[in-house]
């Protein structure tokens, strides 16, 4: 009796992938698990129908609060982004592929499966995580190199329709011509003619964020507290993570904030053409590193750049079992011991501008930073110094001659 356990979202490639593993690979089993990391409930929905009818046995797990407080939040402190992507999909593949472990090791599995093509980063992610067991790894999608149109009439075959729709079902992202992965951090659109760098994307694309013309003339003022380094309430009002996300993105959204349109450099090394949306991650990443600035010592914010860097390439990577990973959190997480304090924004037309802050660890005090007159004439000797390696250099290049 083989068994195989599939990382399942309930679109086209992975739904093709049940028979496939049945047909083709030979399993006897295939068990599909979706991973919540809050993509839509339709989504959700969609995909417990399917696997009902194409799988032998389903399970959901609900990973919404492992996500925000070991993936989001973490990226929130490190200031994670890639290029300017945000690291939604990135972060949210080794959550997935863990639990998809998890249920393997439980249910006596032989194999792990996934749908990711050959040609994008999740493969690596995936697999990086799936190789850390000695089971056998599959990807159907990357090994058979089928097309959308063949695995369509596969899946037909099997009594799933995945009608070509060219846009017109809005209620309906998978059905349509757009590669569209969706989680509560980040909502990425990819494929068909976005594919052309030059191809200007259609406002149907986005779902997340209103147009600069939609979006409301009056600015709305924001209120963004943070406690080591994590958000903890919007406008004075405590909320649960989950929940802090969920009203961003909809604040964000509504004033246009968040939209990427990007040339991505991927692991393989090509370059992609990438759209994102993702309005609570522009808004908490614009106040949290405003906040630092407040706070943290310059040398700190020199290197914390750095380290934030090489976080944030590990994440892309799916590297996050890289024992470095660990190494950078506990220096990220020592930084954000003094990262309390209240960020003011502004939104509008698309851009959430800071504009104020507050701390009680602030570094910069009115009183202490321009002191009193007497005190500026210390200034002089510092000033002397400053610059003699230059003047030096000045005078020694006329010597050349
Ligand atoms: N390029 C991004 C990444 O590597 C997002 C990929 C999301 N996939 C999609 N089908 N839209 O993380």
């Amino acid at each position: 009796m083989k068994k195989v356990v599939l990382a399942y979202s309930g679109g086209l490639d992975t739904s093709v992938c049940i028979p496939l593993l049945r047909e083709h690979y030979g399993y006897d089993e295939v068990i599909a698990v979706t991973v919540d990391v809050g993509q839509p409930e339709e989504e959700l929905k969609e995909a417990r129908v399917r696997a009902e009818k194409l799988s032998d046995s389903f399970v959901m797990v609900d990973a919404k609060q492992e996500f925000v407080h070991n993936c989001i939040f973490p990226l929130v402190k490190a200031n994670g982004s890639y290029e300017g992507y945000v690291l939604g999909t990135a972060m949210a593949r080794p959550l997935i592929a863990r639990h998809v472990v998890e249920v393997a090791l439980r249910e006596g599995a032989n194999a792990l499966a996934h749908g990711c093509t050959g040609k994008g980063n999740d493969q690596l992610r995936f697999d990086a995580v799936f190789r850390t067991t000695d089971l056998e790894v599959i990807a159907p999608m990357r090994e058979l190199s089928l097309t959308r149109e063949e695995e369509r009439r596969y899946a037909a075959e099997h009594g799933i329709s995945f009608e070509r729709n060219d846009g017109k079902d809005k209620d309906n992202d998978k059905n349509k011509r757009w590669s569209v992965d969706e989680n509560m951090w980040s909502r990425s659109i990819e494929g068909s003619e976005l594919e052309d760098p030059a191809f200007s994307p259609p406002e149907e694309v986005f779902r997340w964020t209103a147009s600069i013309e939609e979006a409301p003339e009056e600015p709305e003022l924001l209120q963004i507290s943070f406690e080591r380094g994590v958000p903890v309430s919007v406008n004075g009002t405590e909320q649960d993570g989950v929940a802090l996300i969920k009203m961003l993105n909809a604040i964000g959204g509504k004033h246009g904030i968040g939209r990427t349109d990007m040339m991505e450099d991927r692991v393989l090394g090509f370059k992609a053409r990438e759209i994102y949306e993702h309005p609570a991650a522009t808004i908490l990443l614009e106040a949290h590193r405003d906040l630092e600035r407040l706070i943290l010592t310059r040398n700190e914010l020199r290197f914390k750049e750095l380290v934030d860097r090489a976080w944030s390439e590990l994440v892309y990577q799916g590297l996050v079992m890289d024992p470095l990973f660990d190494a950078l959190n506990a220096f990220i997480d020592k930084t954000q011991e003094r990262v309390n304090g209240t960020v003011y924004l502004k939104l509008n037309k698309g851009v959430a501008r800071v504009v104020g802050r507050e701390s009680p660890y602030a570094l910069y005090s009115k009183e202490v930073s321009f002191d009193v007159k007497r005190e500026q004439r210390t200034a002089e000797g510092f000033s002397l110094y400053h610059g003699f390696q230059s003047r030096l250099a000045a005078i020694t290049r006329g010597g050349d001659k």
